[in-house]
């Protein structure tokens, strides 16, 4: 990877200089949409360092916690907290979705963009370094829309950089891309936690979970059934719906 990226220095710069949006805290949480019962009593703390992996069933509720600790949405009951406040710092927090939207403009564009949604000039150098950093400098003049679906995807994690945030919540980003594309998702994703940007993610690869997670929380119908650091995880997970998940069985 070139020089360009962020390092270790700057991002502990960074973290000095802004007010924090960690630990993120969860307290007893719940969203409901009319009668259903989405997410349920979720009480969890996300702290910084290595990358935190959501993994669960399709429908138990991943996507809905990341909305929630995005603040795209509010909670029915409990309390999202940041650092101790309501209030996440503005531009602490970004998101990447499993197909991103593209403006209708070039890659270049699409990143300038970006840095100027985040209220930060757009200096050639700052466009430079995350299209390096994403690993998509070649692409720089092409039609942002026209990309193929991983490059669109690393296109969609430099747009979440421009805003230099402290947590990047990524949801299922490499779902629909081939093993080559997701390796290359995947470098990235390791040096933007190299450089102290907190990762939340939720994938359904347990490999790529095994491959990033520092600490793994498990949700089933709702519930968050385990918060446990990674290895202890995989190897001795202390629930029966974790254990048959990392088997392989349908739960519920
Ligand atoms: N606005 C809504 N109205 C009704 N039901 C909803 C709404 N949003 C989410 N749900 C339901 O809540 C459940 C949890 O959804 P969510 O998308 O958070 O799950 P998920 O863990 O991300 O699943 P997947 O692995 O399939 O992405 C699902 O059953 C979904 O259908
Ligand atoms: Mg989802």
């Amino acid at each position: 990877m070139p020089d360009s990226h962020i390092s270790s220095a700057d991002a502990d710069e960074r973290a000095a200089a802004k007010p924090g949006a960690l630990p993120l805290v969860f307290e007893r949480v719940s969203y409901s949409a009319g009668a259903t019962r989405i997410l349920c009593d979720v009480d969890l703390a996300l702290k910084a360092g290595g990358p935190t992996l959501l993994l669960g069933p399709n429908g138990s509720g991943k996507t809905t916690l990341l909305r929630l600790a995005m603040g795209l949405m509010a909670p029915t009951s409990g309390r999202v907290t940041f650092s101790g406040a309501d209030a996440a710092p503005r531009g602490s927090r970004a998101i990447v979705f499993q197909k991103p939207v593209m403006l209708r403009r070039t890659v270049a564009e699409n990143i300038v963009f970006a840095l100027n949604a985040a209220r930060r000039p757009a200096a050639l150098s700052d466009v430079q370094r995350l299209l390096e950093l994403a690993q998509i400098a070649p692409l720089v003049d092409r039609a942002a829309r026209r990309l193929s679906g991983g490059e669109q995807q690393r296109l969609a994690l430099a747009r979440a950089l421009a805003r230099e945030p402290q947590v990047l919540f990524l949801d299922e980003p490499t779902a629909s891309l081939d093993p080559a594309s997701t390796k290359l998702v995947e470098e990235i994703i390791g040096h933007v936690s190299a450089s102290g940007i907190k990762i939340v993610m939720s994938t359904h690869d347990l490999g790529q979970a095994r491959r990033l997670a520092r600490d793994v929380l498990f949700l089933a119908k709702g519930r968050v059934i385990e918060h446990a650091p990674a290895d202890r995880f995989f190897t001795e997970p202390s629930s029966e719906e974790a254990r048959r998940f990392l088997a392989g069985d349908i739960v519920a």
